[in-house]
């Protein structure tokens, strides 16, 4: 591996572009290929035998034809199905994965009541069961994980379908229980899937301000500052990285989108895979 290979990312589709955002504010320097695979999203609902497909097949092209020197797996839901296999298949590879980040939330809860919002595919994961019972278990100030499968959620977040995020949102909101900062309330809720933190102005309808939001962006592009400067590939050269954005789906759409959510380098390069 070489300072000046590139970093990989993919996601189910464009939820991962909040970890990119994160990922270029923490690493300037490097260059990134992300593949957003919307031509097969959402994953949360597929079973995991579909989403390990998909991430093989999405790290083998990150792989040969991109020669990535690290993995970033922006998806909760491919890391929870995936990240053991391909970590176990390509041991020389650097992978970072996203999880639902619990343990920060648990720091921040003043109320112990702690809503957490995720695929089903994340939330139903042995993954997630053995982080949540370690976490409880090293607990001494005990908490109240409340968790709510979204259902279709990142599925109308990639098809940009405002009137049925709404409607998803009004009603798992409620199911999740009372927002607010008093005793008994939930004052912390982790958005558990790469694609919800796109959408924390509507959540915001639901819990009030005062709610804090935990996404996993700044925390695993520290991490991956972390495994680059262990693997002694960090790009220390002054020059901007450059920055090639995939999708298996609709090149218009994804375009747009890339371009409202993040600061695109002049060179950035979009096309369809
Ligand atoms: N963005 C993804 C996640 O973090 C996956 C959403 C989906 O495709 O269901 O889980």
């Amino acid at each position: 591996m070489t300072l000046n290979q590139p970093i990989g990312v993919f996601d189910s589709g464009i939820g991962g572009l909040s970890i990119l955002k994160a990922l270029r504010a923490e690493l300037p320097h490097e260059s990134f290929v992300y593949i957003a695979d919307s031509g097969n999203a959402p994953y949360g609902e597929k079973g995991d035998a579909f989403v390990i497909e998909r991430s093989r097949a999405l790290t083998r092209t990150l792989l040969d034809d991109h020669n990535v020197k690290a993995l970033v797996v922006a998806c909760n839901t491919a890391t929870a199905a995936a990240a053991k296999l391909i970590r176990a298949e390509f041991p020389d590879l650097p992978l970072v994965g996203v999880e639902p980040a619990l343990k920060p939330a648990v720091q921040l809860s003043k109320t112990r009541n702690i809503g957490v919002m995720a695929t089903r595919g994340t939330l139903e994961s042995a993954k997630f069961a053995a982080l949540i019972a370690s976490l409880k278990a090293s607990l001494t100030d005990p908490v109240d994980f409340i968790i709510q499968p979204c259902d279709g959620l990142a599925a109308a977040i990639e098809t940009q379908n405002t009137p049925k995020i709404i409607a998803l949102l009004a009603k798992y909101t409620p199911a999740i229980g009372e927002f607010g900062t008093k005793s008994g309330q939930i004052d912390t809720l982790v958005l558990g899937c790469t694609h919800y933190p796109f959408i924390s102005h509507l959540l915001r309808v639901h819990t009030g301000a005062a709610v804090h939001y935990i996404d996993t962006g700044e925390p695993v592009a520290r991490q991956t500052r972390r495994l680059l400067e262990a693997a002694g590939t960090l790009n220390t050269s002054p020059a901007l990285g450059g920055l090639k954005l995939f999708t298996t789906g609709d090149l218009g759409g994804f375009a747009e989108l890339t371009k409202l959510w993040l600061n695109l380098p002049e060179n950035a390069e979009i096309s369809k895979i």
